[in-house]
């Protein structure tokens, strides 16, 4: 596979520099992202908020092997994070343990490059895909999907907006009932699977369709809040990290110490901020989706979400 389009914006990073952050450095293996079933879960709901013109977009960037579904893409971006190994950092961003989020100050890669984190990169490939339709577009756009539509859901793992020093929580070692785990993966995985296998019939369809009758039911009021925010210019991403950051300190880092044990209690008070991110995630992926495909651009009117 030829190596992807240059990752940021040119006026944040020069293609010179760009270059310099490819390495194929080995690095210890570290939890990456909501893990496989997380961003599946993600793309599901967003899939169903597209408006015709995004979903035929999407159609016609996906690869063949998509089999016309957005879903089966959406953990490529992990699958390829040793590979294109200057993408590692888009994953996440980390603050120096303090409970808030700020763009100039925490996102950057190890060498300090401005926009090398998870805000940086769904900025810049919301930048790269509206070039769709441009005979002169030089960006790969089924790339910049992938990553997009993986970022999104990234990005509101509390956990992806964590401590620099703990990793956003892979160096915290806990139990998960009896299971040894890092805190990181709990929030990836366990958390998701364990709802699956108790409340879903570990079946990822039903949890799924669990979460859509909360979208039009519990939350239905929510959601007007989920679509906007300050920033008309870009996207939203800065304020998703945001509230990340503050879900990490609130709930994901609150009262968890090294080699604690986490149980039902931590479960039962977590696992509704992991549906409400999951199904977040979602709406929030749509709605990028539909600015980019639509008439309408992020400094328009927002396009009312309905569920084809
Ligand atoms: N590696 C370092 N920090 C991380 C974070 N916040 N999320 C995922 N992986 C990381
Ligand atoms: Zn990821
Ligand atoms: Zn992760």
């Amino acid at each position: 596979m030829a190596l992807a389009a240059p990752l940021l914006r040119l006026r944040l990073l020069p293609l010179a520099a760009f270059v310099a952050v490819v390495s194929l450095t080995a690095a210890p293996r570290r939890a990456e992202a909501w893990g496989k079933q997380g961003h599946i879960i993600v793309c599901k709901i967003a899939e169903k908020y597209l408006s015709e013109k995004a979903a035929a977009a999407v159609e016609e960037l996906l690869p063949e092997s998509a089999g016309g579904e957005l879903s089966t893409v959406c953990p490529w971006a992990d699958e390829v994070r040793f590979h294109y190994y200057w993408s590692r950092p888009l994953h996440y961003a980390n603050t120096p343990q303090v409970c808030n989020f700020k763009y100039s100050r925490d996102c950057h890669n190890s060498r300090h490059q401005q926009g090398m984190c998870v805000v940086g990169a769904i900025n810049n490939y919301t930048d790269q895909l509206y070039s769709y339709g441009d005979s002169k577009s030089s960006y790969n756009l089924t790339e910049s999907l992938m990553f997009l539509a993986h970022f999104v859901g990234d990005v509101h793992q509390p956990l992806h907006v964590g401590f620099e020093e703990d990793e956003g929580g892979n160096t915290i070692k806990v139990h998960w009932y009896r299971r040894k785990e890092n805190l990181h993966h709990v929030w990836d995985n366990s958390i998701i699977e364990t709802a699956m296998k108790d409340f879903y019939n570990r079946s990822l369809d039903t949890m799924v369709e669990a979460l859509k009758m909360n979208l039009t039911d519990g939350w239905s009021e929510d959601i007007s809040h989920w679509e906007n925010c300050g920033n008309k210019k870009e996207t939203c991403a800065n304020d998703y990290a945001i509230e990340s950051i503050h879900l990490s300190c609130n709930y994901a880092y609150k009262d968890v110490e090294q080699d604690i044990t986490l149980g039902d209690d931590y479960f039962y008070s977590r696992y509704p901020i992991v549906e409400k991110r999951l199904a977040q995630a979602g709406i929030r992926l749509a709605l990028i989706l539909n600015w980019i495909f639509g008439e309408d651009k992020p400094d328009g009117n927002v396009i009312p979400l309905q569920v084809q």
